[in-house]
């Protein structure tokens, strides 16, 4: 039994893990860690016996894994109370400063973080196949384009940036400047990255990556429908992290086995001799 502890349980991702991790008989929904000025709120929109405190060790001290979906001040904060307390940690926060990400890399010396700024499946099947996408198509034009609600607060989304990197990592020999949302007088550049954060509604998480030649346009999208998408991967994130060595993993390991294929693919492809 996974003793489970939600860190941003009052937010909008907390409560969707919280929800499917009381569904779950493999998984005990230990409580919900708040910040402490809400300890005490009547206002709180939570099912009802689920223990809330800002007291994080305590509850960490009595827990497996911490999944934490906050803010990155916090998460840097959790990161350290989990450390100290011995519980893995599971944050899909994004926006991470290096100071940040800093503290989680070294609360990775004495317990398992898994950080991903996307846990959905189709993101990560997406960001293993755009490599070779972008190695056959090097001389085309890409441009990524996301749509989130209109209360996030940091932009471009974590995705839009990881899924730059790997298009600027296909392509060595270029130099990708890249470019956030276009003004005025704004010729493309050869070998430019476009990259625009549209903002509004409820939209819980749109991607688009545009490979365009002057004659062709290929066109990835990714639409998450509800914010159960990522609840599940940090569910099965926290399951398979739980009891792991020290250290820091990627949602591509949890996914090496279905991703494998994808890879190994792109790479038989790409050898002399294979058809
Ligand atoms: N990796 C992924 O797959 C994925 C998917 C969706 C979202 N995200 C990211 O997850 C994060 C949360 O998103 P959301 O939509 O759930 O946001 P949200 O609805 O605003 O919830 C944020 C939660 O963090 C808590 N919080 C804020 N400041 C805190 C602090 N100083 N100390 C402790 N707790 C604090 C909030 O508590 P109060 O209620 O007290 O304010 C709330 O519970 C964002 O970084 C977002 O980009 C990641």
């Amino acid at each position: 039994m996974l003793r489970l502890t939600v860190a941003g349980i009052t937010g909008r991702m907390g409560h969707a893990v919280a929800e499917l991790a009381r569904a779950d008989p493999a998984i005990t929904l230990i409580g919900g860690l708040i910040r402490p000025e809400r300890e005490g709120a009547s206002d709180l929109m939570l099912p009802a016996g689920i223990q809330l405190t800002a007291d994080a060790l305590a509850l960490l001290r009595e827990s497996d894994v911490l999944i934490d979906f906050t803010q990155p001040a916090a998460t840097a904060r959790y990161a350290s109370a989990c450390a100290e307390a011995g519980c893995a940690l599971v944050t899909g926060t994004t926006g991470l400063g290096d100071d940040q990400l800093d503290e989680l890399r070294t609360a990775a010396t004495s317990i398992p973080v898994l950080h991903a700024s996307n846990f959905s499946l189709g993101i990560a099947v997406l960001r293993a196949v755009l490599p070779a996408l972008v190695r056959a198509l090097a001389d085309w034009d890409v441009e990524i384009v996301e749509h989130h609600h209109r209360h996030k607060r940091d932009a471009p989304s974590g995705t839009a940036l990881a899924l730059r990197e790997i298009i600027r990592a296909g392509r060595p020999e270029t130099n990708s400047p890249v470019v956030a949302g276009r003004e005025g007088m704004a010729l493309r550049r050869p070998g430019e990255i476009g990259i625009h954060a549209i903002r509004g509604g409820g939209e819980p998480g749109r991607h688009l990556v545009l490979l365009g030649s002057e004659d062709e346009l290929l066109e990835l999208s990714h639409r998450v429908h509800s914010r159960r998408a990522y609840a599940a991967g940090a569910i099965a994130a926290a399951k398979w992290l739980a009891g792991r060595a020290p250290g820091w993993y990627r949602i591509d390991d949890l996914l090496a086995e279905r991703l494998g294929d994808l890879a190994w693919a792109s790479y038989a492809r790409g050898r002399p001799g294979s058809s």
